[in-house]
């Protein structure tokens, strides 16, 4: 063999390292641009496939430093909490000598699926996913529980829910210590429902969005997880190929919300922030129009983006030219070696 076939491939696969970050390099521009046309399941499946390839699941640690180094920085001292508002960025006693502020918060919750309340491992990939795993105050973590989302505020009083003699309606929720930001509401329990303020409604629905497609149920660790408008638990234990499918929502809600809330840089810049730490992106943020093609919509399905086509190399492309480039620069190093 060619001693420099090893060098090539070497090359090769460092090059590809972060390339499908870029989101020309992620998606078949062909496909993207027909989606629409295609049936919701296989645009799921291509989907599933586009956010599992790339992802390389970091651990429950990892990605507390990373929220706090990067993904979800406000500045030096402080991180952006969901819910609004900012906490200071510290460690369990660190913070002027009290407990920490902050917190993680699980938007799809921990006993629907995706943590050890649900008979995962710490580790599992859906647990430590920084798509959907977000700073959040401690106390507003704890209140908002495991409740499904959906704009309660909006509920009509008369229907014996969220009128003004109902506790737990008012926005916006408190705590004995903490309020979330106007916009921020609570009801019921087992599971319940939450409204987060207006700020973050499209990045939670496009958060629930990218775990139902990722996750399926098909990978060790992991289960099904779909969406729907009544939260159910699936099956506990094991693989959850062939058990109940865990429902979380209220999908009527959160397409609502992707409508009514596009996606903003702050996301965008989110998106990318993730990426460059486990290696794959949020569809929806990169390519909104898609939720309606997979979950169905509210209003009409809008035209697949097509911009992005023809633009561009992919990653197969860039190795390959990376790859000659190199095997070019060692031919003329070994000529000129030879010759002096
Ligand atoms: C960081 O942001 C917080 C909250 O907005 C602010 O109180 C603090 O002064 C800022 N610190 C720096 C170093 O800019
Ligand atoms: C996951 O659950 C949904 C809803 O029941 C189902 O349509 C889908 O086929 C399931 N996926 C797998 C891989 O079993």
């Amino acid at each position: 063999m060619s001693p420099i076939l090893p060098v090539f491939l070497l090359i090769a696969s460092l090059s590809t390292a972060y390339a499908t970050c870029d989101p020309a390099a992620l998606y078949d521009p062909t496909y993207a641009a027909d989606a629409a046309g295609k049936g919701g399941v296989e645009v799921s499946r291509w989907l599933h496939l586009r956010t599992s390839a790339f992802h390389e699941p970091v651990s429950y640690t990892a990605a507390w430093n990373a929220l706090e180094a990067s993904i979800d920085s406000h500045n030096a001292s402080h991180v952006r909490v969901i819910y609004g508002g900012t906490a200071p960025k510290c460690r369990t006693g660190a913070y002027y000598g009290l407990e920490c502020a902050w917190n993680r918060e699980h938007l799809w919750p921990q006993s629907y699926g995706v943590g050890e309340s649900s008979g995962l491992t710490a580790a599992a990939a859906p647990r430590t996913d920084l798509h959907a795993l977000v700073p959040s105050l401690k106390a507003l973590n704890s209140a908002r529980s495991n409740r499904a989302f959906a704009q309660i505020t909006d509920w009509p009083n008369d229907d014996g829910r969220c009128g003004p003699k109902y506790v737990g309606c008012e926005t916006p929720a408190c705590t004995k210590t903490t309020c979330g930001v106007k916009g921020t509401a609570q009801w019921g329990t087992d599971p319940g429902f939450w409204t987060p303020p207006a700020m973050y409604r499209g990045f939670i629905a496009r958060a629930l969005f990218y775990m139902a497609v990722r996750y399926d149920g098909d990978e060790p660790n992991t289960f099904n997880l779909t969406l729907g408008e009544t939260p159910a638990k699936g099956g506990g234990g094991g693989r959850g190929l062939e058990k109940a499918p865990y429902v979380f929502g209220a999908l009527s809600h959160l397409l609502r919300w992707h409508d009514d809330h596009p996606v903003e840089a702050w996301e965008r810049a989110r998106n990318d922030a993730v990426c460059a730490v486990q290696g794959n992106r949020n569809p929806f943020t990169d390519k909104p129009e898609l939720a309606a093609v997979v979950f169905g919509g509210v209003g009409t399905a809008a035209e697949a983006d097509t911009s992005d086509a023809g633009k561009g190399f992919d990653t197969w492309t860039w190795s390959l030219v990376t790859g000659l480039a190199v095997m070019w620069a060692l031919y003329i190093f070994g000529m000129f070696r030879w010759f002096v």
